[in-house]
């Protein structure tokens, strides 16, 4: 099987994922709730996990916090940051993680940048909207869809201009593209766990800037005897038990891409990804590429983009058609009706993986 959805999520992790998520399994118990062997064992797994995504980010231990998943973090960020009725300024190419909170919120959104490539278009449309007025922004780093990516430190440079507080959405970026928090000065940044970070599903992390307001009550193992939530991060956002075999597991993972080099992962994803435009537009299909691109393309079949996936998944390759989540970035594209096929390749990307699906569609045509 090839497997070219690592978009929806990296289905090839480091071997010593699954054997962190066993181990912890087996040894760890609740973390901060006993003193006990197994319950400090656990403590300190998460710890690790905690303080190798702080290095990796450029920000402290106690500003990462931990989550279900980068929709869980955006919804917490997006909580803290908007009330209803708010304009709230986001991207051409934001994922439903985003648009569909600010919906049941009732605010009023903003679109800037909606030209697939176009960095310059995206910048000057930001910057009009801001100096418009918006309570708050949200920014994708990277479309889920088009693989394109923004130019999220000029926009973000532009939201502390204006004195905006800003969310970025890490969900196709974190793994794959530098992001340094504290020179971004983001109020929050979002990401999952099992995407370009190469951990389990069931894990993403928050980045904060300072205290947040708490989506969810419960008990933290500290404070136990007050009835409100610690105020301190990141207890204040952790209620509950957290997933110590999955943040086991991205503690590992981390650690394999601090040993590869993210640098090194994302120039052989967009380096099959070129191979690969080049080949489907050999082929003869409309394919969305530009400059700006990670190792996501997608393109435009001849006929139905559903029966396409079919098509290559009975022939062993699996990608994504239709919306993916994105209605909006679809339609920024011009591609709201059909959809596209969707290729996103991964830290394990190989010649062969683009040969092999170009090969697929030869054959079909
Ligand atoms: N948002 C994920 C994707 O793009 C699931 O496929």
């Amino acid at each position: 099987m090839i497997y070219l959805d690592n978009g929806a999520t990296s289905l090839h992790k480091p071997p010593e994922v699954a054997q962190a998520v066993i181990r912890a399994l087996r040894q760890c118990a609740n973390p901060g709730r006993g003193g006990h062997k197994w319950a400090m064992e656990a403590a300190q797994t998460v710890y690790n996990c905690r303080e190798l995504a702080s290095q990796m980010f450029a920000c402290q231990p106690e500003q990462v916090v931990f989550t279900a998943n980068c929709t869980h973090g955006l919804n917490i960020a997006i909580n803290a940051l908007v009330r209803p009725g708010d304009r709230v300024l986001i991207t051409g190419f934001e994922h439903n993680a985003v648009t569909r909170p600010l919906f049941a919120r009732n605010v009023q959104t903003v679109v800037a940048g909606r030209k697939l490539f176009d960095r310059a278009d995206t910048l000057q449309q930001w910057e009009d909207a801001l100096k418009k007025g918006v309570h708050a922004a949200v920014m994708t780093h990277c479309s889920n869809v088009f693989g394109y990516i923004l130019p999220v430190e000029e926009m973000a440079a532009l939201c502390r201009q204006y004195q905006v507080p800003f969310i970025v959405d890490g969900a196709q970026s974190a793994g794959v593209l530098p992001i340094d928090f504290q020179a971004l000065g983001a109020d929050f940044i979002a990401m999952p766990g099992h995407k370009g970070l190469l951990g389990p599903q069931g894990t993403g992390l928050l980045l904060c800037a300072s205290d947040t307001p708490a989506l969810m009550q419960g008990g933290t193992g500290t404070q136990s005897v007050s009835q409100q939530m610690p105020r301190q991060l990141p207890e204040a956002l952790e209620a509950g038990t957290l997933n110590v075999p999955g943040i086991a597991g991205l503690g590992a993972a981390l650690s394999y891409l601090r040993r590869t080099g993210t640098e090194q992962i994302l120039r052989r994803e967009q380096m099959v990804a070129r191979q690969c435009v080049y080949g489907l537009q050999k082929l003869g299909f409309p394919v969305f590429s530009g400059p700006d691109q990670t190792g996501t393309v997608s393109f435009l079949p001849h006929g139905d983009c559903e029966d396409a996936a079919a098509m290559l998944d009975r022939q062993g390759i699996a990608v994504r058609a239709g919306l993916h989540c994105a209605p909006l970035a679809h339609e920024s594209a011009g591609t709201l009706q059909t959809g596209t096929v969707r290729v996103s390749f991964g830290h394990d990307a190989t010649p062969a993986q683009a040969q092999r699906l170009l090969s697929a569609l030869r054959q079909a045509h």
